[in-house]
């Protein structure tokens, strides 16, 4: 029961669940339109140094964490003048990460929520940069355009998980990585393990990250419960708070015991 809330949003119908998270998302975005929030995941501690240092501007280090999950997820292969999308780049912090740190010659951004793109175009102009809409079951691009697609806390989203991986593979180039992460519920791993089997890619590496996230979210409890209580009206503040995943949440609680998981995947087309 304790990871109820997550489940009932992941376990829609997906015509509901795609209608319903992109209604949600056009309204967070709606509603906050600060450039000071440029993140939406829950973010990945260092624990056993699997990173090596992430040197980052002053301006960045506030965010240190969110970025962290990013360079964690874009640097399973060599980014340095390559063709990179994001699927799901929410406020376009990670992806712009990925563009001004990591050096690839182009950096695509795609999100469904149309005021997402907008605001990642206000907040982040880099030449190498670029934010449009776009769904990740259709993406907008040809065949073989990309050398690397990451995806970061946006899966868990989608109508059909088994629809987004065949749209990975189409736009990735021959060689091209996919590198993935997010959470499920326990139950869901079976039938996640299996969209990725059937897609043709193949598994360079998986990891369980749950306790580098839970040790992020301890970390952004305060910062996160201080902005919900300053700029989210009270009625709305209980589903914000299970949204951000605060300690108390189910969410929370539910990578506490094991019932939800958070994975991260690479995998190769061949
Ligand atoms: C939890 S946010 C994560 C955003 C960003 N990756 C980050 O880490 O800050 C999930 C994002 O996925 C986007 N999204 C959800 N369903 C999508 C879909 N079918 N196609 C493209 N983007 C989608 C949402 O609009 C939202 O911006």
């Amino acid at each position: 029961m304790i990871e109820k809330f997550f489940i009932y949003l992941t376990e829609l119908s997906p015509k509901l669940k795609r209608g319903l998270w992109r209604w949600w998302y056009q309204l967070l975005a709606k509603s906050y339109q600060k450039p000071d929030v440029q993140f939406m995941n829950y973010g990945f501690c260092d624990l056993n140094s699997e990173l090596g240092s992430v040197h980052l501007k002053a301006e960045d280090e506030p965010n240190r964490y969110c970025i962290q999950l990013y360079h964690y997820v874009a640097t399973a292969t060599e980014v340095k003048g390559k063709q990179v999308l994001e699927v799901g780049s929410g406020r376009g912090g990670g992806a712009a990460y990925i563009a001004g740190y990591l050096e690839p010659e182009s950096m695509t951004g795609v999100d469904f929520a149309e005021r997402h793109v907008q605001l990642s175009r206000q907040i982040h102009q880099l030449p190498n940069l670029a934010f449009q809409q776009g769904d990740a079951e259709a993406l907008p691009f040809a065949d073989n355009t990309f050398d690397l697609v990451v995806n970061v806390e946006s899966s868990h989203c989608y109508g059909s998980m088994t629809q987004f991986v065949k749209e990975v593979y189409r736009v990735l180039k021959p060689g091209g990585i996919f590198s993935w992460a997010d959470l499920r519920s326990s139950d869901q791993v079976e039938g996640l393990q299996q969209a990725f089997t059937e897609s043709g890619l193949q598994e360079v590496k998986s990891a369980d990250i749950t306790q580098n996230v839970l040790q992020s979210l301890a970390l952004l409890d305060e910062p996160r419960q201080n902005l919900i209580k300053t700029y989210v009206p009270s009625f709305m503040q209980h589903s914000l708070q299970e949204f951000v995943a605060v300690k108390d949440s189910q969410i929370y609680q539910g990578l506490q015991t094991g019932q939800i998981v958070y994975l991260s995947y690479v995998l190769l087309k061949t």
